[in-house]
């Protein structure tokens, strides 16, 4: 509610600020490339959908449990380049937006997140733009995640055009924990009160340590499953 508010507010802003001709303008130029984002995801998208299939029928484990995805809407793309203080056309959304096409990759396991991250960073028509580890630094909340920033060739019938797409890896236990703390902050119209922030920050300290554990373990089953193998095979 608070959150849709203040979009509301900035959006009747933007409306004062600049003549409805050129904002009509503009937001047809973004539609025009929603298209071409949409090319971007998909190119990943395969890309971790082949790993997924090599993994399966090559008897390796998964490193992929799921893969979602989601383009910013384009009134969500005016708001945040107002909010962010860029000027408002195709060019600068552009430049400056990297997450207007957006992957979450789900893995079962804290490793599976940097294979799956080496993955896409060593394949030769990808550009990398930025990385993030939340893993190994997490935000002062609790967040943790791997983030890419990838530029993928998207080939149309004028040429080829570099789509950047944002790559979001977590276990399955980070998603667990960042999509309640994304929906407490989204609902709440007031600031989060100190004991929910502190209780949530616990909460991922625990899933943290829980997802050490289940790495641990499963590669202890992986060996003993590995070592039942080699008897077989004598
Ligand atoms: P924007 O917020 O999109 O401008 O990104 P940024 O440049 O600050 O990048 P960052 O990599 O920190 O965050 C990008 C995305 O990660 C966000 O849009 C969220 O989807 C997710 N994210 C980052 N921090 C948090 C967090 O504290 N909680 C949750 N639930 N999600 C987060
Ligand atoms: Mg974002």
């Amino acid at each position: 509610m608070g959150q849709l508010h203040n979009t509301e507010n900035m959006i009747n802003d933007i409306i004062h600020l600049q003549s409805s001709r050129s904002l009509i303008n503009t937001l047809t130029g973004i539609e025009q490339n929603m298209a071409l984002y949409e090319s971007g995801i998909q190119e990943i998208r395969t890309k971790l959908e082949i790993l997924q299939r090599d993994a399966r029928f090559s008897d390796h484990h998964n490193p992929i449990e799921s893969i979602k995805s989601r383009i910013k809407r384009p009134m969500s793309i005016i708001e945040k380049m107002c909010r962010k203080g860029f000027p408002l056309s195709v060019q600068s959304m552009r430049d400056n937006l990297n997450d207007i096409a957006g992957i979450r990759v789900i893995c079962p396991f804290i490793e599976d997140i940097y294979t799956v991250a080496d993955m896409l960073i060593s394949q030769d028509d990808l550009t990398l733009i930025t990385q993030k580890d939340y893993i190994k630094n997490p935000k002062p909340n609790g967040y943790r995640s791997y983030h890419l920033v990838l530029e993928v060739p998207v080939f149309l019938s004028s040429g080829k055009e570099p789509v950047r797409v944002e790559v979001q890896l977590r276990t399955i236990a980070m998603d667990f924990w960042a999509s309640l703390e994304h929906q407490i902050h989204y609902k709440s119209s007031h600031d989060v009160p100190n004991d929910v922030v502190a209780e949530l920050k616990e909460c991922a300290e625990i899933i943290a340590q829980t997802d050490e554990r289940m790495q641990m373990l499963s590669k202890q089953i992986r060996c003993i499953s590995d070592n039942e193998d080699a008897v077989l095979k004598k």
